[in-house]
C-alpha cells in the first residue's frame, strides 16, 4: 500500500487539532471535494465519475447512473473490482422512504467442498483460495445490475454500459495504485498470455504512468452484455470461456453455476445513532452490523468530550472494534446458511453490555476476549456514492476481493475472475487475506456466499436523507466507516476533515492497533501503548466515498488516500 508522505496538522471545526492526511504532489484537494445542488458523484475513478454524471445528463436517474458507474469503476478499476466479482447495493428512495438493499455477491461454485482448501492433515493452504481458478466463486455483478435496471431503470439497457464501453476501447491512464497492484501481482498475473498483454509493457516491466491501458478484449464483452442483457455473461459465448478458462486450471466453477447465480433482496440492518438513522448492509456481509454495533458502544461515552484523537478517545474506539471483531469471528456468516443472530447482536441492551466493558483503562489482550452470550436467539473492492435532486441516495461497494482477484483471466473475454473464496474461513480459526479469522457459520459449503465486510450505508435524519458512504479494503471497510460517522456526527467535523483525518483499526485478531500515517501524537500513542495497546504503523486502504445533505446542498467527498473523484451539477 502506498505509504502518503507529505503531511499537514489542520484546525478544523470542532475546535481541536487533528491530523490530517495532505495532499501529495500528484495529489490535490481539488477534485476529491465538491459541491451542488442537483446531483453529486462521488468513486474512485475520474472516468467513472464523468461516466455517472453523463448518465445523469442524459436523462438517466439515479439507478442508470449507478449502473454506468458499476460498469466504468469495473473497467478503470480493474484489479479491484469487475464484472468478474460482485457486491452490494444500498439505495435509498425519497419518495418511498424506503432503504433496499441487494445482495450480488459471488457464491460458492456447486462442487465445493469445506474441507476443499485443506492437507489430508487439516492444514490450511492460504494461496489455494488466493490464486488460480480454485480461488474464483460465481460472478454476481452482471445479474444484480440487470436485475435491479430493469426494476428501476430509465434508459434503455445498452445506454449504461456505453461509457464503461468507450473506457475500455479508448483506454485510461495509469494511474499510482493500479501500477503498484501491476507491480504487486506481476508473478501471478504475467504467466496469464493475455493478462500479460494489457497490463505490462513487452519487457514485461509495469507502464510508465499516464501510458494508456486499453481492454480491447473486455470492450467486447460488455457490447455483448450490453446487447444480450445479463444471459450476454451467464450463458452463450462468454460463459464459454469462463468455464473453459476455469476447467483447464483445474477449478470447480461450471455453467451450472452461471446459469443457476440469483441477486437477493435483503433487509438492510438499522439503528439508531446520536437521532440518526443508520441503515447499512446485513448478511452475508458483516460489515452494517459491525458499523452499527460500534457506534452504540461509543455513543454513552459522549467522545466529543475528550476530543478528536485523545488518548481516551483512540482507546475507548479502538476497544469497541476489538469487542465487534470477537462477535464477527464468532456469529457472522452467509443467513441462507446458518442462522446468524442479527437482532441479538443489535439488541440494545446486549450492546449497552458491550459498551460497559470498555470501561477498562487497559485493553484486553485477544486471548482474554471470549464473546459474551447472547440475549435471544442466537486493497481490493471499490464503493462510490451518488445522490440526486429528488433527495435519493445510492451507496454501492463492488470488489473482485484481493488485487486482480484470483489473478485468472477467463481468455478472450478480458474478465478477471475474483477470488471470493478466500473470504470464507478455510477452517475455524483461520486467518484469511485480511488477517480476519472465521467461525463455523463462515466455512465453505456450495452455493454458500462468502462473508463480507463490505459497508455501504445511508443515514436520514427525521425522514430525510443526511448522509451516504462506504470505502474498499476488506475488514478495515467497517471501522473506517464507523470513524468517518464518528468524526462527522460525534465530533461534528466538516466532512472533507471527517474523511481526511487520521484513522485507526483495531480487528481483534490480531492483537495490534494499527494506525495510518500521519501518526497520532507521540504523547498519545505513547499513552495508548501504556494502556496495552500494540501500536503498529500501517496504511489502512481505506478509501472513503462520502455524501452529505447541508443546507439544501449536496457536499462530496473522495477520500484524498486515493485516485478518487468527487463531482456535482
Ligand atoms: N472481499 C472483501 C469483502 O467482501 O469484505
Amino acid at each position: 500500500m502506498r505509504v502518503l508522505s507529505i503531511l499537514l496538522i489542520l484546525f478544523v471545526g470542532c475546535s481541536t487539532k487533528v491530523r490530517i492526511v495532505a495532499p501529495t504532489s500528484t495529489q490535490t484537494r481539488a477534485g476529491h471535494e465538491a459541491t451542488a445542488t442537483k446531483q453529486m458523484v462521488t468513486t474512485q475513478g475520474d472516468a467513472t465519475t464523468r461516466a455517472a454524471l453523463h448518465t445523469f445528463d442524459q436523462g438517466g436517474n439515479i439507478i442508470d447512473a449507478f449502473v454506468a458507474a458499476s460498469f466504468a469503476i469495473s473497467v478503470e478499476r480493474p484489479h479491484s473490482t469487475g464484472i468478474g466479482g460482485g457486491g452490494f447495493l444500498l439505495y435509498y428512495s425519497h419518495a418511498a422512504n424506503k432503504v433496499y438493499a441487494f445482495d450480488f455477491r459471488e457464491i460458492a461454485p456447486v462442487m465445493s467442498k469445506q474441507n476443499m482448501y485443506l492437507t489430508k492433515n487439516g492444514d490450511s493452504q492460504p494461496l489455494l483460495s488466493q490464486e488460480g481458478a480454485l480461488a474464483v466463486a460465481t460472478p454476481g455483478l452482471v445479474k444484480g445490475l440487470y436485475d435491479i435496471h430493469k426494476r428501476w431503470g430509465r434508459l434503455p439497457w445498452k445506454d449504461t454500459i456505453a461509457p464503461a464501453i468507450k473506457i475500455a476501447r479508448k483506454g485510461f491512464p495509469l494511474y499510482e495504485q493500479l501500477q503498484e497492484a501491476i507491480i504487486d501481482r506481476q508473478d501471478l498475473l504475467k504467466m496469464d498470455r493475455e493478462a500479460r498483454g494489457i497490463f505490462y509493457t513487452v519487457d514485461g516491466t509495469a507502464p510508465v504512468l499516464g501510458t494508456l491501458i486499453i481492454q480491447e478484449n473486455l470492450a467486447k464483452t460488455l457490447e455483448i452484455i450490453a446487447q444480450e442483457g445479463s444471459k450476454g455473461f451467464y450463458e452463450g459465448g462468454v460463459a464459454n470461456k469462463i468455464v473453459k478458462t476455469i476447467s483447464a486450471r483445474r477449478g470447480l466453477l461450471t455453467h451450472k453455476d452461471l446459469r443457476e447465480y440469483r441477486m437477493k433482496e435483503r433487509d438492510p440492518v438499522t439503528g439508531q445513532f446520536k437521532g440518526l438513522k443508520i441503515f447499512s448492509m446485513p448478511p452475508p456481509s458483516s460489515g452494517g452490523i459491525h458499523v452499527i454495533q460500534i457506534l452504540k458502544m461509543l455513543e454513552p461515552y459522549k467522545l466529543k468530550k475528550f476530543g478528536p484523537q485523545s488518548t481516551q478517545a483512540v482507546h475507548l474506539t479502538a476497544m469497541s472494534m476489538q469487542r465487534a471483531f470477537v462477535d464477527r469471528a464468532t456469529y457472522l456468516g452467509d443467513p441462507d446458511f446458518n442462522t446468524v443472530p442479527v437482532k441479538s447482536l443489535l439488541d440494545e441492551k446486549y450492546l449497552a453490555t458491550l459498551s460497559k466493558s470498555l470501561s477498562s483503562d487497559k485493553v484486553a489482550k485477544a486471548t482474554e476476549l471470549k464473546p459474551i452470550p447472547l440475549p435471544y436467539e442466537s486493497s481490493d473492492t471499490t464503493h462510490f456514492t451518488l445522490a440526486d435532486e429528488e433527495g435519493n441516495l445510492v451507496a454501492s461497494t463492488q470488489t473482485i476481493n484481493g488485487w486482480f482477484g484470483s489473478g485468472v483471466m477467463a481468455q478472450g473475454t478480458g474478465i478477471i475472475l475474483n477470488n471470493e473464496m478466500d473470504d470464507f474461513a478455510q477452517k475455524v480459526g483461520v486467518q484469511n487475506l485480511f488477517g480476519a479469522v472465521g467461525g463455523n457459520n463462515n466455512l465453505v459449503a456450495p452455493r454458500k456466499r462468502p462473508l463480507s465486510s463490505m459497508s455501504p450505508t445511508i443515514i436520514t435524519k427525521n425522514n430525510e436523507p443526511y448522509m451516504a458512504l462506504g470505502s474498499p479494503s476488506g475488514t478495515r471497510i467497517i471501522t473506517c466507516v464507523a470513524q468517518t460517522i464518528l468524526n462527522s456526527v460525534e465530533f461534528e467535523m466538516p466532512l472533507y476533515e471527517a474523511v481526511s483525518a487520521t484513522r485507526i483499526h483495531q480487528q481483534w485478531q490480531p492483537d495490534t492497533l494499527k494506525i495510518e500515517s500521519p501518526f497520532l501524537t507521540e504523547r498519545v500513542e505513547k499513552d495508548l501503548a501504556e494502556k496495552g495497546h500494540n501500536i503498529v504503523h500501517e496504511s489502512l486502504g481505506c478509501s472513503i466515498q462520502a455524501i452529505k445533505r447541508e443546507n439544501g446542498l449536496w457536499i462530496g467527498v473522495s477520500d484524498i488516500r486515493g485516485e478518487g473523484h468527487a463531482l456535482g451539477r
